[in-house]
């Protein structure tokens, strides 16, 4: 492959996971497979800088604020952090400090180690000590006003004790104590919602509740590690952490103020083992220059300080023995090599099952079935095999093959030019079907409540569905007669059922996704490397699925972050003729192929156009600046008087006389909770 090549590729793999990581809260790759990605790009891109553009993710510093908060600009941008794996690492940032500050050989730097905790980072403003902002990290530069449910943390405080006057910022991380994880992860399981991967992932989800009555039950907590903006303030790092503790902020208890670099080596030593038996997930110490003046002189790069380094604690590993080798297969028809393991113990939770990757990987390391394997769980996601224990053992069984056939429909696998991965190229592969149909279905595409994986397995099975078209075809009494049986087998509901009232149910929300905006029909048509935010472009781009199917890779390529991976997967799935047949299908079956006006003229994600609001009385957790904002994103105006053309009054605090004239004229009232519902629903 050509540096080019590798690059867009690179790129292309970055951004995806930094959207399933920073937008939706669900990982795939660890952060130290994360972060040898962003090495590896950063390493073409110095070797080729005629190759660097100023969208690669190496020219910023996060993820992408998401929709439904107000976005407020950061006072000081939040940088992250750069990363240590080793001992050695951690001396060669030492060594730069004192490079950078001249200190010689026999001067040692005088450090705060604090731990690192795996949350997710808040930026809190005070205003003559009272909370007036939360807002989450978003890019770095801008994030979502989160106040409202911030102020539900009892952690934080809403008032600080003896704070000077003034504004300024603290910053920290919120998380969720482990033992609040385990039994928020039990309460799902019992509602028959999936768990969530980590207590980053759960903490992160409720801070961006839009229901601020939801935060509280989440039991949030928070520490604090950073002020800014703070004027005549101690001069050291100890120093602010005292301090921020007297004015009753929560500071995490086991920091040490240490010198030379050794002393860190042998506390990041410690932690290692120690943080096991802390109530919440730490994933390694962040060790800072303590003299503030210091941090001054070494300054910043355009992502990291200068002054500070994350030292992130190994993954955690284990042995077992590797059962079998599986192949699952995905709706793109990637066929990909799963390890069945003997049930182990890793990281507080029981693991069966850890990724191979890809066949070449499997090859790589020769991974045989019956062999002690390593597997590893790196922070927080997916299990994976990393080694052979005994690989010269002699007894072994024979190398692993890929199998020839897909599992499922015995179609024959192919391999792209340059590619890892295996394909079934079956359309019509029942393995790949299901996942197609559950994808289509699925809360982030037509949002089909109701099919989940046992229906959609039993209308394969019966061949009722052949592909999503077939969906609309569905009559209500074919899904009220459907048997299907339970997936899991311990449900309390194990015996297979009639559907009935559900079939009936679900037909009326098949019915009711005709209409769905178009960006969701894109991305439910399972298009490579068309995540949701692709297909909300590529909707307002281009307004309708025939303009869509039309264009070619240039006139795709003009959509505003639409790269040439994206536009290439789009031209290329269009120019399947199967593929044309289904959209035409589609339409015909009553399903919405075009964006309506006001699905283009709303910012992607939602729509209030044509709608008017009034605001009245004092909003609790947000600003009326901020209300206006996150109505006018969604295409909505903020008006002063009330009419009977007024579509919403918001309702706060003490409101005035606009309140009363919204009841006389009849005009719908919306309290604080509910503006945030419509927003985010919209
Ligand atoms: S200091 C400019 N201290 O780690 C310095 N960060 O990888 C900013 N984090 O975005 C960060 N515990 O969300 C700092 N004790 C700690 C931390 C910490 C967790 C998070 C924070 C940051 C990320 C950087």
């Amino acid at each position: 492959m050509t540096a080019a090549g590798r690059i867009a590729a690179l790129r292309d793999q970055i951004r995806h996971h930094e959207t399933l990581y920073y937008d939706q809260d669900a990982p795939a790759i660890s952060d130290a497979e994360f972060d040898a990605l962003m090495r590896e790009l950063r390493a073409l891109e110095e070797a080729r800088p005629d190759l660097v553009t100023p969208d690669s993710p190496t020219r910023r510093v996060g993820g992408q604020p998401v929709d439904g908060f107000a976005t407020v600009e950061h006072r000081a941008p939040m940088l992250s952090l750069d990363n240590a794996y080793s001992d050695g690492e951690l001396r060669a940032f030492d060594e730069r400090v004192r490079k950078g500050l001249g200190v010689t050989d026999a001067g040692v730097i005088d450090y705060v180690a604090e731990l690192k905790i795996d949350g997710l980072s808040i930026a809190l403003t005070f205003d003559d000590g009272v909370l007036v902002r939360g807002a989450t990290r978003g890019d770095g530069e801008h994030g979502e006003d989160v106040t409202g449910n911030v102020r539900t943390i009892r952690a934080i405080p809403l008032r600080l004790r003896q704070a000077p006057p003034g504004i300024f910022e603290v910053r920290g991380e919120i998380y969720l104590p482990r033992a609040v994880f385990a039994s928020v992860n039990q309460e799902r399981e019992e509602a028959g919602e999936p768990p969530f991967a980590n207590p980053r992932n759960a903490a992160a989800g409720a801070v961006r509740q839009l229901d601020p009555r939801q935060v509280a039950e989440r039991r949030l907590s928070a520490w604090m590690y950073q002020v800014v903006g703070l004027e005549d303030g101690p001069t050291t790092h100890a120093g602010m952490l005292d301090t921020l503790e007297t004015w009753g902020l929560p500071i995490e208890p086991h920091w040490e103020r240490l010198s030379g670099i050794e002393a860190l080596v042998a506390y990041c030593a410690r932690w290692q083992d120690a943080r096991h038996d802390l109530g919440y997930e730490t994933d390694g110490v962040v060790i800072k220059v303590d003299a503030l003046a210091a941090r001054e002189r070494l300054g910043t790069t355009s992502k990291f300080p200068r002054w500070a380094v994350a030292f992130k604690f190994p993954a955690q590993q284990v042995t077992t023995r590797l059962d079998d080798i599986v192949l699952q297969v995905g709706r793109t028809g990637a066929v990909t090599p799963v390890a069945v393991l003997e049930p182990v113990l890793l990281a507080g939770s029981t693991i069966g099952m850890a990724t191979l990757h890809n066949a070449d990987e499997v090859a790589r390391k020769d991974i045989r079935v019956g062999d002690r394997v390593v597997i590893e769980k790196g922070g927080d996601v997916i299990p994976k095999v990393v080694r052979v224990e005994d690989p010269e053992r002699p007894d072994r069984a024979g190398p692993w093959q890929m199998p020839a056939t897909c599992p499922s429909c015995g179609g024959e696998l192919v391999r792209g030019d340059g590619e890892v991965v295996w394909r079934c190229e079956r359309s019509s592969c029942p393995a790949r079907l299901r996942r197609s149909l559950e994808h289509f279905a699925s809360r982030h595409a037509m949002n089909i409540e109701g099919l989940g994986e046992a229906i959609v397995d039993q209308l394969v099975d019966l061949g009722l569905v052949t592909d999503v078209a077939d969906l609309f075809a569905l009559g209500r009494e074919t899904l009220e007669e459907l048997v299907v049986a339970p997936r899991d087998p311990k449900s309390e509901r194990a015996r297979p059922r009639k559907l009935g009232k559900v079939g009936a149910n679900l037909v009326t929300e098949i019915d009711r996704s005709r209409q769905n905006e178009l960006w969701r029909l894109i991305h439910g048509l399972g298009i490579r490397h068309v995540g949701e935010r692709a297909a909300e472009l590529l909707a307002r781009g281009f307004g309708s699925l025939d303009a869509l199917a039309a264009a070619n890779v240039n006139g795709l390529q003009r959509v505003p972050e639409i790269g040439p991976v994206v536009a290439a997967a789009v031209r290329k799935w269009f120019d399947d003729e199967r593929n044309r047949g289904l959209v035409a299908r589609l339409a015909s079956a009553g399903v919405r192929t075009q964006a309506t006006d006001a699905e283009l003229a709303a910012p992607a994600g939602g729509s209030l156009a044509g709608k008017t609001f009034v605001l009245t009385g004092t909003l609790e957790g947000l600003t009326r600046e901020q209300a206006t904002d996150a109505i006018e994103r969604l295409g909505g105006k903020v008006t002063g008087t009330v009419s009977r053309k007024t579509s919403y009054v918001v309702v706060g605090a003490d409101p005035g006389s606009k309140a009363d004239k919204a009841r006389q004229l009849g005009v719908e009232t919306l309290d604080e909770a509910a503006l945030r519902r419509l927003i985010m629903t919209s």
